[in-house]
């Protein structure tokens, strides 16, 4: 037994100073290792993002009837697994829009000012044009999100407009 606890030194040559310090060569494969992973990751996300089949982004969903919405009036709803609140507006001039109703400078939750073909934010003052959601004053930095609105009978439909045509 004590003739073992002598050799140990021998058998591990390593002394604690050096024990502690990470070569070049290894840190160099750690990096490697690292990168690799990050890549190796990335890569797993894009194709997964590629090759999904998330129908429900680029189905056209029922919002309600045309008569539900009163001219000048407005209805708020989220779409099928999703959680982003959206508002639908029926303007004076017959037409329906659908846009997020998160403002683009601090999300604040905007609103259709009835008879003025403008959407407001009252948190700073923001107001965005009915027909298009471009920013017409204040601080937003970005148009609203747009969905499109299609009418088939006497329903309402809204799709995102990157996968209209789909
Ligand atoms: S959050 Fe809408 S203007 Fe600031």
């Amino acid at each position: 037994m004590e003739n073992e606890d002598k050799h140990w030194k021998q058998d591990f040559p390593i002394n604690r100073g050096e024990a502690n310090q990470v070569s070049r060569r290894d840190f160099a494969k750690l990096l490697a290792v690292v990168s690799g992973g990050m890549v190796l990751g990335n890569g797993i996300i894009a194709a997964k993002t590629f090759f999904s089949d998330d129908k429900t982004i680029g189905e056209k969903q029922k919002i309600c009837a045309k008569n539900d919405i009163p001219v000048g009036g407005t209805k708020s709803f989220v779409l099928k697994n999703d959680s982003v609140p959206y508002i639908l507006i029926h303007t004076e001039e017959g037409e329906f829009y659908a846009y997020e109703q998160k403002c683009t400078h601090l999300s604040c939750a905007v609103y259709y000012k009835p008879g003025t073909l403008k959407i407001e934010c009252p948190c700073h003052n923001g107001w965005f044009d009915v027909k298009t959601g471009e920013v017409l004053q204040g601080p937003p930095p970005r148009p609203l999100k747009k969905l499109v609105v299609t009418l088939q009978g006497d329903d309402i439909f809204v799709q995102h407009p990157k996968t209209e045509n789909v």
